[in-house]
């Protein structure tokens, strides 16, 4: 396993000289727009770097964008991998630990969410305060590599609080409405029933997704510090009249997301 994630941190550190990216994002449904904000950027396409699983879902480009945001260098994951596509769970481990291989000490996650409660609107934006794993998966699961982490990692504090007061703080700065939440993840790919959507929010829940989860146990995992945005994009099934779409989901993302393109900025800038 630590070779696969050598040969492939090798590819891209060739191809981006001498830059390295302390801060890694993986940008969400919709929210490819912050990578078109870095400076003089490196864009990798993931189809030229062997060993790298491919994203496969609309509004997901699969590419690395590196350059400079904020005044910092940043790796961009335009375009994220979900395990609903197929994708073992361990690829999204190698993916996430190549981050860390390749420099990133800070994991920024963000995604689009369905809301668990009324008064958390499409287009509001949730800072992730602690997840529920309802995928059923886990990256973790296998044979435990020491030298990577320890085999029944600690997730009290999965989200760094420390990083979760600057997000806030950074949010304050640009005027921008942040809430905190529990965000809880199904495998997808259909989206959830009415009665599913009644039960996570009796569940202590208030977004539902399918991402975000596996990356942030497998960078706790491997000593990174984690943060989290979700872009409520929608209300779970049943909680207003009418049938869910991707294309409702991409364009209340294209709203919020520029929200907290602005804030993601401020917080590089300021970190
Ligand atoms: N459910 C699951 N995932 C989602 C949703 C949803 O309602 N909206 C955006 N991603």
């Amino acid at each position: 396993m630590n070779e696969e994630i050598k040969l492939i941190a090798d590819q891209i550190k060739k191809k981006i000289g001498g830059i390295k990216p302390e801060i890694a994002l993986i940008l969400g449904s919709g929210l490819g727009g912050l990578a078109d904000m870095i400076e003089n950027p490196v864009v990798i396409p993931y189809s030229e770097i062997e060993g790298l699983p491919r994203s496969t879902v609309s509004g997901h480009a699969g590419r690395m964008v590196i350059g400079k945001l904020g005044g910092k260098d940043v790796l961009c994951l335009q375009g994220r991998v979900h395990l609903y596509e197929g994708h073992a769970p361990s690829k999204i481990a190698l993916l996430v630990r190549t981050l860390k291989e390749v420099g990133a000490k800070t994991l920024f996650l963000t995604n689009a969410a369905g809301s668990l409660r009324k008064d958390l609107p499409p287009g509001s934006l949730m800072l992730i305060s602690d997840h529920i794993n309802y995928a059923g998966l886990n990256p973790l699961i296998g044979p435990n590599d020491e030298n990577i982490g320890p085999r029944f990692p600690d997730m009290s504090q999965a989200y760094s609080p420390e990083l979760r007061a600057k997000v806030i703080e950074a949010a304050e700065k640009e005027g921008v409405s942040l809430k905190e939440g529990i965000y809880i993840m199904t495998s997808g790919p259909n989206f959830e029933t009415p009665a599913e959507i009644n039960m996570f929010a009796r569940l202590g829940a208030d977004a539902v997704g399918m991402s975000t989860v596996p990356e942030t146990l497998v960078g706790v995992h491997c000593g990174m510090k984690v943060v989290g945005v979700s872009v409520i994009t929608n209300y779970g099934a049943g909680m207003t009249a009418g049938a869910l779409t991707h294309g409702e989901t991409i364009e209340q993302a294209d709203k919020a997301a520029k929200k907290l393109e602005r804030v993601i900025a401020r917080f590089i800038a300021e970190k």
